[in-house]
This record gives structure tokens, C-alpha cells and sequence, in this order.
């Protein structure tokens, strides 16, 4: 896609959508269940990272209406239809207390855990439900079985949601907390490995860093570092705040203690979801939370048990469900493909520097760059105010700039829309 000049990309994308989306009109509908959901994409021609009718097909799932461009997905996701749905009947439901059976079938809330699970290779046992990555870092921050000169290492890209659980972990225990700076984009991933290892001294305990950065938005090399991280005796412990539901996560693969995901922003699940991944070796070096439920050491005991509405449970596992009907690796392509050629057009852009590197290994699904002499609030209030365009300004580790999100929602007319943007606040900076 990015080789091709915009215009050959828009030519070749309204036939592509002509011929396909002309077959009938089922691709318009917003699915209320699963069946529906497939039998809608089955109509719209091949699953696959070019068919722009698919893609339109699964735009339509969405409530968003595209009046106000939505590139924040790194933020906070948008739900489908059929998310939402599902948690308001649930609510209407437990309010009714109807004993008729539900017109609509949606999973039950206590399937969410063996779903989630799966979707990320661990045991149900392995995971908890917390209501955001802030939250999963504050329990193993806090909970975290060191003595009080361990060093926590980690690096200049955490977002607030990563970091200040170890400030607080320094306040309260005396932990020294150091950083790897990582700033100019990296070669490969061993460059990436090799700045991590060269940091590590005999008092460093914790490795604690990000899979995607929320900063410059690099894909960071996980298995490597948790590798070479076991070599030192380190505890891992991965923001995954971005990953879950943007790429493909196997946490057995990756080989780190601990991960945490919001839920919330790529598998489009209800807003206030995240997880915890305790990996079954890792249970006793974590103690208490500030919540823990009693019973089993599983990672289950940090969930808060009390009473509770069930609806976020049920979207949760329909959120799942709605990943799992298009797919991990085509979710993983569409959004990488689609950030390539927002990339390579803006870097084009007189006056833009580009923050995220080409290369898939080193990216995925977001794109971040600066313009010469503006600060953040310089390109994302223009960015808002002028052009209706939703993005999110970089603030960690010293970057002035903007960050935009290549979501499944999102179409290459809007990036086009971007990009123009881009060019016309660069070209009118000074
Ligand atoms: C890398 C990273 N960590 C943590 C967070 C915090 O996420 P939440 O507010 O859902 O806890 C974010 C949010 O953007 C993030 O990008």
C-alpha cells in the first residue's frame, strides 16, 4: 500500500469496495449477535487486510459516525454495537429480574476468563480482571516481594499508568527506581536488548517496561528482553497497555512474569477493563494487594469479589468474541499495514520527524511523530479544533508532538484526511 501514490491508492480502493460491497445490503447492518456478525463479513467478499468492503463492513459495527475522526484508539477504544448491546441488556435484565430467557444470546460474564485467556495463551487461573493497566501495575508495584535495596529499572517511555505505581512503591519501601533512556528510534531489536542490558546492575531487581511504547509507539523485542532479563535473575514485569486486541500476545511465548493490558482501547471491551497475567511461576513472588481476596494463590485473588454488576463481565466476553470472528493476525495486519502508509506519508511532510520506525518488527498499529518548533498542544489543538481530528499529544520522555492510532474502525480516507492536516499545520508553522 504505502508504495503507491495516494491517488492510485484511492482509485484502486473505490473499485475494490464497488465490487464487493454492491452484492447486497446485509454489510450495513450492525450485527446483534455473533452469527449475525459473521454472516454479515461472510457477505462483503474475502477477510482480508485489502478488501475495503470487509473493512466497511466492520467500520459499520462500530456506533462511531466519523463526523469527528477517531485516531485515538491508544487512548481509549470505541465500542461495537454489539458490546454495548450486550452490557445494557444486562443491566435492563438484572433490573427486571425476568425469568424469561434472553431474546438475544449473549455469553455469560463468567465466560470472560477462559475466553481472555485463551486469546492470550495463559491459564485461567493466570489472569485477573482489574479496571485498567494503572490498576494491574499498582498490584504488582505494591505487592511485589523485594527487599528494600532492590532496584526497579526502567525506562524514559512509561506512561503515568506504569510509573508512578513504582514512585509510590519508592515512597512507601525505598526502592531506587532508575531509567533507560531510549530515545532516537532503534536499528533493530538487539539494539533495543543491548541498551536494557547494559543498564542492569548487581542491585537491579525489576525490569518493568512497555510492549508498545505509548510515547513514540515502538514495538519493543519482549521475548528477547524477558530472555536476556531471566539470564540476570530479573523479574518481568511488561505494560502491555497497548497490546492486547492491537497484536497478536502470547504471553507463554514472551516469557515475562508479569503483563497487564487495558482491555479497554484495542479489544474494544468495556470501558474500565484491564488484566493482569501472573504467570503460574511467578504467584510467590508477588504477596498481598491492595485488595486480595483469600483462597487459592492464583492471580484471581487480587480481583475485587464484592457485589458487582455483571454487565462489564458479559461485554467483556462478547468483546472477545468479536476480535476472535475477525482474527488476531488479520486485526494485527490491517492496523500495521494502515500505519505504514500513514507513516511513509508523513514523513514525507516537509518539517515532520517521524518517532515510529518503519520496520514491523519495531511498530504496529500506531503512528508518532513531532513538527519542527511546535509543541504537543501546538499540533493536537489545530489537530481538534480546525480539523475535527482526535489525537493524542506526546508527553513522556521529552517528545513535543502528536500520536495517532490506526484502529480497525478506521478507513485510509481518513488518514488521508490526516495527512492533509499534518501538511497544512507543518507548512503554516511559523
Ligand atoms: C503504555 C501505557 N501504559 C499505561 C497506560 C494507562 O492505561 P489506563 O489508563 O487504561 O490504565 C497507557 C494508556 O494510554 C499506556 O499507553
Amino acid at each position: 500500500m504505502p508504495q503507491k501514490t495516494r491517488k492510485q491508492n484511492k482509485k484502486s480502493r473505490k473499485t475494490n469496495s464497488k465490487q464487493t460491497a454492491s452484492s447486497n445490503g446485509v454489510h450495513n447492518q450492525k450485527a446483534e449477535t455473533l452469527k449475525e456478525l459473521e454472516e454479515i463479513l461472510k457477505s462483503v467478499g474475502p477477510a482480508a487486510v485489502d478488501n475495503e468492503a470487509y473493512w466497511q463492513a466492520v467500520r459499520n459495527q462500530f456506533l462511531y459516525n466519523g463526523v469527528h475522526l477517531y485516531t485515538n484508539n491508544g487512548t481509549i477504544g470505541i465500542l461495537p454495537h454489539m458490546v454495548l448491546q450486550s452490557q445494557i441488556e444486562t443491566l435492563k435484565r438484572a433490573e427486571i429480574q425476568s425469568a424469561e430467557p434472553s431474546p438475544v444470546h449473549y455469553p455469560g460474564g463468567g465466560e470472560a476468563r477462559p475466553k481472555l485467556a485463551a486469546l492470550i495463551n495463559a491459564d485461567p487461573s493466570e489472569v485477573a480482571f482489574t479496571r485498567n493497566s494503572t490498576e494491574s501495575m499498582n498490584i504488582i508495584a505494591m505487592g511485589l516481594d523485594l527487599k528494600p535495596g532492590d532496584e526497579i529499572l526502567t525506562t524514559t517511555h512509561e506512561h503515568s499508568g506504569g510509573w508512578t505505581c513504582w514512585q509510590n512503591r519508592q515512597i512507601q519501601f525505598g526502592n531506587p527506581i532508575r531509567k533507560v533512556d531510549l530515545h532516537d528510534p532503534p536499528e533493530d531489536e538487539d539494539e533495543i536488548v543491548n541498551l536494557f542490558e547494559a543498564a542492569i546492575r548487581p542491585e537491579t531487581r525489576v525490569l518493568s517496561f512497555c510492549h508498545i511504547t505509548c510515547t513514540t509507539a515502538w514495538r519493543l523485542p519482549i521475548k528477547k528482553i524477558c530472555k536476556m532479563a531471566r539470564k540476570h535473575g530479573l523479574i518481568t514485569v511488561v505494560d502491555g497497555a497497548q497490546s492486547i486486541g492491537m497484536v497478536e500476545v502470547d504471553v507463554k511465548d514472551m516469557g515475562c512474569d508479569f503483563f497487564v493490558s487495558s482491555t479497554h482501547k484495542w479489544l474494544f471491551a468495556p470501558k474500565g477493563s484491564g488484566m493482569l497475567y501472573i504467570d503460574d511461576a511467578a504467584e510467590n513472588l508477588i504477596g498481598l494487594g491492595y485488595f486480595t481476596h483469600g483462597g487459592q494463590l492464583t492471580a484471581g485473588r487480587f480481583e475485587n469479589h464484592g457485589s458487582q454488576s455483571l454487565a462489564p463481565m458479559v461485554g467483556f466476553a462478547v468483546a472477545v468474541d468479536f476480535h476472535n470472528v475477525i482474527g488476531g493476525s488479520l486485526i494485527e495486519d490491517r492496523g500495521a499495514t494502515m500505519a505504514e502508509y500513514l507513516k511513509s506519508h508523513l514523513s514525507d511532510i516537509p518539517g515532520v520527524k517521524l518517532w515510529t520506525p518503519m520496520s514491523r518488527e519495531l511498530s504496529a498499529s500506531m503512528a508518532s511523530f513531532s513538527i519542527g518548533g511546535m509543541s504537543s498542544s501546538d499540533v493536537c489543538n489545530p489537530l481538534r479544533e480546525r480539523y475535527k481530528i482526535h489525537s493524542r499529544g506526546l508527553h513522556e520522555g521529552g517528545y513535543h508532538g502528536a500520536r495517532m492510532s490506526c484502529a480497525i474502525h478506521n478507513t485510509y480516507e481518513e488518514m488521508d484526511k490526516v495527512i492533509e492536516a499534518i501538511s497544512e499545520i507543518a507548512a503554516n508553522r511559523c
